[in-house]
C-alpha cells in the first residue's frame, strides 16, 4: 500500500501545469466507438482511469495504444457489446460505453456499476432517456442489457437534474439515431461541450453545447478525427485552493479560468489576489484566509470534486464557513478523516459547519476517493508535523504527477510504500 507523507508548514510558490481533464478523455475515448476507424485523443492526462477506459474499449476490440498524452484507438466495423463489473468497478465512467454501442451496434450490456464512496449514483436518467429513444432495457446478473434492434430515434427528453453521465451517454446515442433528440435540463460542463466539439467534428449535428437545451440531429455516419482534451479544471482549482490555503502564490497554465469562475471569486472573498489570461491564473495569498461559505451545484456553480479544497480552506479560515453540498450523498465522508487532521467541523445533513483553525495538527489519514485523497494531502501543508495519507491509488485515478508538483512548488512531501503487516498477514 502506498502513503503520501507531507510535511506542514511550506508556502506554495511557482508555476504548475494541467494537462487534459479526466473527464473529458475518458468520455472522449469512448465517443471514439462512435466512428470506424483510427481516433486520437490529445493532451490526455497520465491516470490509472485512462488505463482501465484503454482496456474497456481493448476487449470491445478496439486497438489502443497510448504515447505520453496521447491515446490512440482503432475501432473496428463491430465493436463487441459487453463490458464486464471487472471493468465497471473500477471505473465508473465506464458506464459510458452504453450510449455509444447501443447507436453503432444496436445492443450493449454493460455491467451496472453500483455505488461508490462518495454516493449511491444512480442510473435511472441514463436508463429512462435511452427508452425514450427507443431502446429496451431490462437489468439481470448486475447488467443493464440494452438493445435497439430497429434503431435509436430521437425523442424529446428530460432530464430531472442535469447529470454530466447521462447527457453524455444520451448525447452518444443521440447522434447516430434517427431523427431529431431535445435534451433540456442537460449538463453544461466544459467537459460536455468538449464532448459536443468532438461529435461535432467527427460530422454530428449539434447545438445547443454549453445551455441547458442540447438538440442533435442525428447522421448516418461518423468519422474518426484527432480531438485535444480541455484542461483539468478539477486539478487547476486544486492548485488555487493550495495557494490560498498556504498563504502562498502560485500560477497554473493550461487550464481557461472561466471554468473556475465562482470557485476564484470565492478565493477572492477568502482574501486572495487573483489574475488571470486566457489559460492562465494565479493565485496569490499573503495573510490567513477569512471564511467563506460554499453551496456546491452544477456548473457554472461551484464544483462538487473541490468540496474536499473547500472544506480544507474553511478549516484553516479565519472565522465560521457553511459548506453545503448538494450532488452527492456521500461527498462528507472524508469529514472524519479532516477531524483527525484537527479540523472542527460539524455536519448536519448536506451542510457542514467549519470553524476555522489557526493550524491544523498531523496525523496518518485515509483518502476515499480522488478528490478527498488531494485534499487531506494539501490539509496536510497546513498542519503541524509529518501527515501520511494512506490508500493514495485514488489520489493516482486523477491527478498526474501529484507529489512531484507538490515539490515542485515547495513542498517537503514522499511517496513510500508501506508493505504489509505480518501480524495481520497468513
Ligand atoms: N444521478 C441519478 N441518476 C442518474 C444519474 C445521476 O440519480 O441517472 C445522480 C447521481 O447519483 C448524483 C448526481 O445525479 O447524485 C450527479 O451525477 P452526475 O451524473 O452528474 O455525475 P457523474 O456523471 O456520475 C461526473 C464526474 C464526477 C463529478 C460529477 C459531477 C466523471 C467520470 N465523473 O460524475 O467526477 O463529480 O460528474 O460534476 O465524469 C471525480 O472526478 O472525482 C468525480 C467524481
Amino acid at each position: 500500500m502506498d502513503v503520501i507523507r507531507v510535511s506542514g508548514g511550506a508556502r506554495l510558490a511557482g508555476e504548475v501545469h494541467v494537462v487534459g481533464a479526466k473527464n473529458s478523455s475518458l468520455k472522449l475515448m469512448a465517443a471514439a466507438l462512435l466512428a470506424e476507424g483510427r481516433t486520437t485523443i490529445t493532451n490526455v492526462p497520465r491516470i490509472t482511469d485512462i488505463l482501465i477506459m484503454a482496456e474497456v474499449l481493448r476487449r470491445l476490440g478496439c486497438e489502443v495504444s497510448l504515447d505520453r498524452d496521447q491515446v490512440t484507438i482503432d475501432v473496428p466495423a463491430e465493436p463487441r457489446v459487453e463490458t464486464d463489473y471487472d471493468l465497471v468497478r473500477r471505473l465508473r465512467a465506464s458506464i459510458c460505453v452504453l450510449g455509444p454501442l447501443l447507436a453503432r451496434r444496436g445492443q450493449a450490456r454493460v455491467a451496472h456499476p453500483g455505488g461508490d464512496a462518495i454516493g449511491s449514483r444512480g442510473l435511472d436518467m441514463h436508463i429512462h432517456g435511452l427508452e425514450r429513444m427507443g431502446a429496451e432495457i431490462t437489468g439481470e446478473h448486475g447488467y443493464v442489457i440494452a438493445s435497439a434492434p430497429s434503431g435509436l430515434r430521437g425523442a424529446s427528453i428530460w432530464l430531472d437534474f442535469p447529470s454530466v453521465g447521462a447527457t453524455e451517454n444520451l448525447l452518444m446515442a443521440a447522434v447516430l439515431a434517427k431523427g431529431t433528440t431535445e435534451i433540456d435540463n442537460a449538463a453544461r460542463e466544459p467537459e460536455i461541450v468538449d464532448i459536443c466539439r468532438m461529435l461535432t467534428e467527427m460530422g454530428a449535428q449539434i447545438s445547443g453545447a454549453g445551455t441547458p437545451t442540447l438538440v442533435v440531429d442525428g447522421v448516418d455516419e461518423l468519422r474518426p478525427v484527432t480531438h485535444a482534451t480541455i484542461g483539468d479544471r478539477i486539478v487547476a482549482g486544486t492548485w488555487a485552493f493550495a495557494a490560498a490555503m498556504t498563504r502562498g502564490d502560485v500560477t497554473v497554465t493550461g487550464i481557461d479560468p472561466m471554468f473556475l469562475e465562482i470557485a476564484l471569486d470565492k478565493l477572492v472573498t477568502a482574501g486572495a489576489l487573483v489574475q488571470t489570461t486566457p489559460d492562465s491564473l494565479r493565485v496569490c495569498m499573503d495573510r490567513r484566509p477569512s471564511a467563506v461559505d460554499v453551496v456546491t451545484l452544477p456548473f457554472p456553480g461551484f464544483a462538487t470534486d473541490l468540496l474536499p479544497m473547500a472544506v480544507g480552506l474553511a478549516s484553516v479560515a479565519d472565522g465560521v464557513s457553511l459548506i453545503t453540498e448538494n450532488i452527492f450523498d456521500g461527498r462528507f465522508m472524508f469529514i472524519s478523516e479532516m477531524a483527525r487532521l484537527g479540523a472542527d467541523i460539524r455536519t448536519e445533513g448536506h451542510h457542514a459547519v467549519v470553524r476555522g483553525r489557526e493550524r491544523l495538527s498531523s496525523a496518518p489519514v485515509r483518502a476515499t476517493d480522488i478528490r478527498a485523497g488531494a485534499g487531506l494531502v494539501v490539509a496536510g501543508l497546513c498542519a503541524d508535523g509529518v501527515t501520511e495519507v494512506s490508500h493514495v491509488n485514488h489520489i493516482d485515478r486523477g491527478y498526474p504527477d501529484f507529489v512531484s508538483d507538490l515539490r515542485s512548488l515547495g513542498a517537503t512531501v514522499e511517496r513510500a510504500t508501506i508493505p504489509d503487516d505480518p501480524a495481520f498477514t497468513f
